[in-house]
């Protein structure tokens, strides 16, 4: 046996993290459930890679499990689901106590808690860990989020550590490498131990639904310069590149900047040639039901979800612009105005969004025991993974100055942003509702904003009405808490009771 590390799944994020993996001076035996997938890599390998000495190829997992040395290493980069239970299935007999599993996939984080059971109680680790940032993430630097047992995790945190991003400690931007194509080594890792058995997933998982969010409200924003200022994608794009250099410099305003000025071979902008229907694999959805599950008031990052979801339905949206009639849309005057605006809706908004999951992974740490360090997680996130940006080192930085931060929009900096961002924030959402454009995210997120800062809202209105129909009982502000009453409704002339 003479490999570090073994994987299993070959495809092109499994292909990637296996050369990365090799780059970094480590031997890597690989395993595909269909053995000319490996044959074709590994004959790539001999071709292409510099490291392709250190790439193992193995048909049966017998001789996979024999050439790995122990306690084995065995990272799992395969469809999340029933998939990876097969295939642990498989690899059991094969494995000895103490060998560590790796599951790398976007695995459902209640899934990780059981497999981690599961396999703990058999005498083998497992680690579920979080991989972000795509092929080329992958391949030179992937953000990587792993959670699991702190003695497993020491096993694996060299290997981890040397392929994952890196970013400059002085200024804790990323250091060139995955956009560049080249490895990188030096910097602060973009990966940390992140608490038991399923946290690295759940954070992987908040990743995502960040993600979504942060998409959507960038297409948002396209979508009210294109309509309210008639620009074409090339002038959209010149707007994004220029908001690169601020606060909201981002990969995803990168690449949004990248898209917009790609020609299309028939003419015209590529984008405009898409077709508007978002596809999603599930883990935006997830974010969603766990806050509603953990009632943490994660509402733009859910609309997030629910926007993908109406573009999906191309077919009743065309036939309903035929019926349902907004209001005209008026191009405006003031372009510089316009953009400035935007601009400070789309920082206060993603503001807003990175609360909200920050709020719910504190809620789900208390539903599952975790003890998770917010400040590393922004920092994890600063490089390699696809919600990277210059923004998030303000969240680091929120965290380690309060630990114990109740809500990120609270910190001096973010507050001061909210504050001077807000007027632009509205004027833009009154243009858009005026203009019947829709931009739910950045409007979910204003309400957030509002009702997060009311010390008083309507729910004394909503608790009388659930007291009225179903007794459900209240409490009152000249009462302390946990005192409940009920009242006979109507009943003016009944008192009403303590319960
Ligand atoms: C990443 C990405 C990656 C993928 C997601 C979202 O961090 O590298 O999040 O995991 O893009 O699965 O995909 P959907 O948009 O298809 O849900």
């Amino acid at each position: 046996a003479n490999a570090d590390i073994g994987l299993v799944g070959l495809g092109v994020m499994g292909q990637n993290l296996a050369l990365n993996i090799a780059d970094h001076g480590y031997t890597i035996a690989v395993y595909n459930r269909h053995h000319e997938i490996t044959d074709a890599f590994v004959a790539h390998c001999r071709e292409k890679e510099p490291s392709h000495e250190r790439v193992l190829g193995c048909a049966e997992l017998a001789e996979f499990a024999r050439s790995i040395k122990r306690p084995r290493k065995i990272v799992l980069l395969i469809k999340a689901g029933e998939a990876t239970d097969s295939t642990i299935a498989a690899l059991l007999p094969h494995l000895e106590a103490g060998d560590i599993l790796i599951d790398g996939g976007n695995a459902y984080w209640l899934d990780t808690i059981r497999r981690e059971k599961e396999l703990t109680a058999k005498g083998f680790e497992f680690i579920g860990s979080g991989v972000s940032g795509g092929e080329t993430g992958a391949r030179f630097g992937p953000s990587l989020m792993p959670g699991g047992s702190r003695a497993a995790w020491a096993q694996l945190e060299p290997i981890w550590t040397a392929i994952a991003a890196k970013i400059d400690p002085e200024t804790g931007l990323p250091l060139e490498g995955a956009a560049k194509g080249r490895p990188v080594s030096g910097g602060v890792p973009c990966t940390a131990y992140i608490g038991e058995n399923g946290a690295g997933h759940y954070v992987k998982m908040v990743h995502n639904g960040i993600e979504y969010i942060d998409m959507q409200l960038i297409c948002e924003a396209y979508w009210l310069l294109k309509n309210l200022l008639d620009l074409d994608a090339k002038a959209i794009s010149d707007i994004f590149r220029r908001w690169e250099q601020g606060p909201l410099s981002s990969y995803l305003i990168e690449i949004t900047a990248d898209i917009l000025q790609q020609e299309d071979r028939a003419g015209g902008y590529l984008v405009d040639k898409v077709l508007d229907t978002a596809g999603q694999k599930g883990t935006g959805e997830w974010t969603a039901a766990s806050a509603l599950e953990q009632a943490a008031p994660a509402n733009a990052i859910a609309e997030a979800v629910f926007a993908r979801s109406l573009s999906a339905l191309k077919e009743e949206r065309v036939a309903a612009s035929t019926v349902l009639q907004g209001p005209p849309l008026r191009t405006q005057a003031d372009r510089t105005a316009l953009i400035d605006a935007v601009h400070d809706a789309l920082y206060c908004a993603k503001i807003c969004a990175y609360a909200q999951g920050f709020q719910l992974m504190e809620r789900a740490q208390q539903t599952y025991g975790w003890q998770l360090d917010f400040g590393t997680i922004a920092q994890i996130w600063r490089g390699g993974c696809i919600i990277r940006a210059r923004f998030l080192q303000k969240i680091t930085d929120a965290y380690r100055q309060n630990p114990g931060l109740q809500n990120l929009m609270l910190d001096p900096y973010f507050s001061q942003a909210l504050h001077e961002g807000q007027g632009h924030w509205r004027e833009t959402l009154v243009l858009a509702v005026r203009n019947g454009l829709p931009v739910p995210a950045f409007s979910s997120a204003l309400a957030y904003f509002d009702g997060y800062r009311s010390a008083n809202l309507p729910a004394n209105l909503l608790q009388a009405q659930r007291d009225y129909f179903g007794a459900h009982t209240y409490e009152r502000v000249d009462q302390p808490r946990g005192k409940f009453f009920h009242v006979d409704w109507p009943a003016p002339d009944r008192p009403e009771r303590p319960i």
